[in-house]
């Protein structure tokens, strides 16, 4: 009881405005705000910066590209250069890739010092600022290095998706719609009057990004170590990993797929609901996300996954819109209903 006290009162604040940043720094009086971000974001979100008003500014590369061993040390030379010190606060400004690596950065300068996260992305405000993941890529695997630490406070501000490209809104609305399935039918029924093209602008976004923010917190704040029931949110991953390596697709696109490939499994072992599938790919059509059948499998990037443990996975049934179970299945069931 009083771990789980612990860890429910350990969770970061969540603002959704960023003027709150001056707010936020003046009850930490931290020595000096370092930001980071990207020289791209330097510019597009320079609107922001102004309001950050940070001591120093560090700039890194964009995208993945940053999530490596050599633009970490370079960051963490950066970090001594302008004279941070425990007392110093570090606030990261950008989508998921500039929060893996400066959190992951965060926690071991010094032995970690504190810092803030303002995600940019939907992706980011959705997913990967919460849930205390941080960490970089290693030799060919993917976030394979890293910590687990949170940041003292998240800023979700709506404003920062408006100018999302249309592909990042569809990847952003892989992990959203996935929370709405499993734990929230409302998100669903919000989702159902959007249009990937229009979302930036609706007034429901904001509804829908703190609805996501709590089925994520739900599920992490239960098993921060993801050792059980935070598996629930690989739902659509399973499969969606091997789509998303197989063809280069983004993670959010990926997982689109992967959650109708998903629900057939479990409608064919009778875990799900039938009408659960085909209101899914209703929801994708109105959105104007297109779907593509019938997308070829690898089994041995299935199994390569980490999700298996010996020749069983514990694989998140979606039973109705909202409600969801985890079933352990049989690697070798899970392959014949893939048809594989
Ligand atoms: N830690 C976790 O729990 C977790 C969870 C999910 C994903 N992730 C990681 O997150 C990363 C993906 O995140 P992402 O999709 O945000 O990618 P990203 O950080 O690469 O951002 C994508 C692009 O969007 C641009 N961008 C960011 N904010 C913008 C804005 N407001 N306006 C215009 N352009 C903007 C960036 O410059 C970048 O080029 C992956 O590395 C993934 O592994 C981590
Ligand atoms: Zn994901």
């Amino acid at each position: 009881m009083t771990t789980r006290l612990a860890i429910l009162t350990n969770m970061p604040k969540i603002y959704t405005n960023l003027k709150e940043i001056r707010n936020i720094v003046a009850r930490e009086k931290p020595s000096k705000t370092v930001l980071v971000t990207s020289r791209i974001l330097q510019e597009k979100l320079s609107w922001a910066i102004k309001l950050i008003k940070p001591h120093e500014t560090i700039l890194i590369p964009d995208g993945e590209a940053a999530k490596t061993w050599r633009c970490l040390e370079k960051l963490l030379i950066h970090f001594n250069k302008v004279g941070l010190d425990r007392k110093g606060l570090i606030i990261i400004l950008g989508g998921g890739t500039v929060g893996d690596l400066v959190g992951f950065a965060a926690s071991i300068y010094l032995r970690g010092i504190k810092y803030i996260q303002i995600p940019t992305t939907l992706v980011a405000q959705t997913d990967s600022a919460h849930g205390g993941k941080t960490g970089i890529n290693f030799e060919k695997y993917k976030n394979q290095i890293g910590t687990t630490n949170s940041p003292i406070a998240i800023v979700v501000d709506q404003r920062f998706i408006k100018t999302n490209s249309h592909a990042q809104i569809t990847d952003g609305l892989g992990e959203v719609i996935k929370y709405g399935l499993i734990k929230d039918a409302q998100i669903v029924k919000l989702l159902e009057k959007q249009k990937v093209s229009t979302l930036r602008e609706s007034k429901d976004l904001q509804k829908i990004i703190t609805r996501s923010i709590e089925v994520k917190n739900y599920y992490t704040s239960r098993d921060p170590l993801d050792r059980g029931i935070r598996q629930m949110l690989n739902f659509g991953h399973t499969v969606g990993h091997a789509v998303e390596l197989k063809y280069n697709l983004g993670h959010g696109r990926a997982i689109l797929h992967g959650m109708v490939k998903e629900l057939e499994i479990t409608e064919k072992l009778g875990l799900t609901k039938p009408a659960v599938r085909g209101n899914l790919l209703n929801l994708y059509k109105n959105l104007g996300i297109e779907y593509t059948a019938n997308l070829k499998l690898d089994w041995r990037t299935i199994v390569r996954d980490k999700k298996f443990q010996g020749d069983v996975i514990d694989l998140p049934v979606v039973i109705q819109e909202g409600q969801s179970k985890l079933v352990k299945v049989k690697a070798a069931k899970l392959r014949s209903l893939l048809g594989l």
